[in-house]
């Protein structure tokens, strides 16, 4: 029978031995074959990739880990999916499987700040060069693609300024020059934007953020296609990436639920930027989220659907009474990360020199402006306007 995406969701995998809805959390590292032919044949296959349902040794999963990697794989259309303890360790996967000295990366300005410090710093280690473009001009990033690009490493839209880019374009230009593309689609998860169809060979999303969606649970997910399958499998099984039995499993759990709580953060965070249009000390809101609003046309060409978390451009000659609105928010966690069930608020401070991933080259703002990022939680989006409202007095 043919399902929707929100009914899969539902039904994705159960426990038939227990006669359980959801699947056992299978703690492994040890794992019993009959025979050494059958722990042979076990290993070729999957190495070949067939279908499985436990893996020869613990270090690379276990049933509660194939399970989930059987869903992100069908929500994904991916050859296979890899999962690491952390979101970063899909980022760091990635590129550690594709580039090698010599070679060079090409990455949006607008990246989460440990990729841009891992492109830039560690892999310069590794005799790699990166090379950071603006994502709001095709033509600059066309400019810097040489003979020895390996990667282009796209952000989508950049996790504190919402970029959105034109996504073909950037898988048309690569394909051309027979480079791999990756997108950090975290932001759009598969529900939304399918990086793979458009045609990027990696498609990584933070399991952490709106696929756990309990603030309890870390986690990635680096979707391939068959092209680069077997180089990040070689790195994935030497470098001892794997993700837990119980964090797959709240993953698991939390993906249950992933259509309905997208679709509530969206309707709340749009009647939060109602009254945030409305507020004279906030310059700009950075997200699609009016025809007119920047980048709304390339939100609209490539994703089905927003979510809950975006900036916003405070108008202000004091900084510390920008300060002072975030820590004077009562429902708004200050903390990193998003994706879970809670507000959140966070001063992303662009220029600060000291903290080094931060800083961006081609973001443009003047000095009396300042980003404030929000997550729109689960709460009655009445409260969280009202403590909005409170908060917003302090700005000066
Ligand atoms: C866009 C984006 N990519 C990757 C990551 C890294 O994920 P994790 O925190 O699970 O390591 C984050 C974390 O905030 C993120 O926001």
């Amino acid at each position: 029978m043919k399902k929707s995406t929100s009914t899969f969701l539902k039904h994705p995998t159960k426990d038939i031995i227990n006669r359980s809805a959801n699947p056992p959390v299978t703690r492994a590292s040890t794992i019993l074959f009959n025979s050494m032919q059958e722990l042979n044949r076990h290993e070729k296959n999957i190495k070949a990739n067939k279908k499985i349902s436990y893996y020869s040794y613990g270090r690379y999963g276990s049933s509660t880990t194939i399970e989930l990697e059987n869903i992100l794989k069908k929500l994904e259309e991916a050859y296979h999916v890899f999962l690491t303890g952390t979101g970063f360790g899909g980022v760091a996967l990635a590129i550690l499987s594709i580039c090698r000295p010599g070679d060079e990366i090409i990455v949006s300005d607008n990246v989460y700040g440990p990729t841009k410090e891992i492109s830039e710093k560690l892999v310069k280690e590794f005799h790699i060069n990166a090379i950071f473009y603006d994502p709001d001009n095709f033509e600059d990033l066309r400019k810097k693609v040489s003979k020895k690009t390996k990667m282009i490493l796209v952000e989508n839209p950049g996790s504190n300024t919402f970029e959105f880019q034109d996504l073909s374009k950037i898988v048309n230009l690569a394909k051309r020059r027979n480079i791999i593309t990756f997108l950090d689609n975290t932001w759009g998860t598969p529900l939304y934007c399918q990086p793979l169809k458009i045609g990027f060979d990696m498609s990584f999303v933070s399991a952490t953020k709106y696929f756990s969606g309990h603030s309890d649970a870390m986690g990635g997910s680096l979707a391939v296609n068959k092209k680069v399958f077997k180089k990040v499998m070689f790195f994935y099984k030497l470098s001892g990436y794997r993700m837990s039995a119980d964090e797959a499993y709240l993953i698991i759990r939390g993906l249950r639920t992933l259509d309905v709580r997208l679709k509530k953060h969206y309707e709340n965070t749009k009647k939060i930027i109602h009254f945030l249009k409305k507020q004279k000390k906030i310059k700009e809101i950075l997200y699609p989220h009016k025809p007119s609003s920047k980048n709304y046309k390339l939100w609209k060409k490539y994703y089905t659907g927003a979510n809950g978390l975006f900036s916003v451009i405070i108008k202000s000659s004091k900084k510390s009474s920008v300060i002072k609105f975030v820590n004077s928010l009562e429902l708004f966690g200050i903390g990193y990360s998003w994706g879970g069930f809670e507000s959140l608020a966070l001063l992303q401070d662009l220029r600060d020199e000291t903290k080094y991933t931060q800083t961006r080259k081609y973001f443009r703002f003047s000095k009396d402006e300042h980003i404030v990022r929000l997550h729109i939680g689960l709460e009655d989006p009445k409260d969280l306007i009202n403590d909005l409202r409170r908060s917003l007095r302090y700005v000066k």
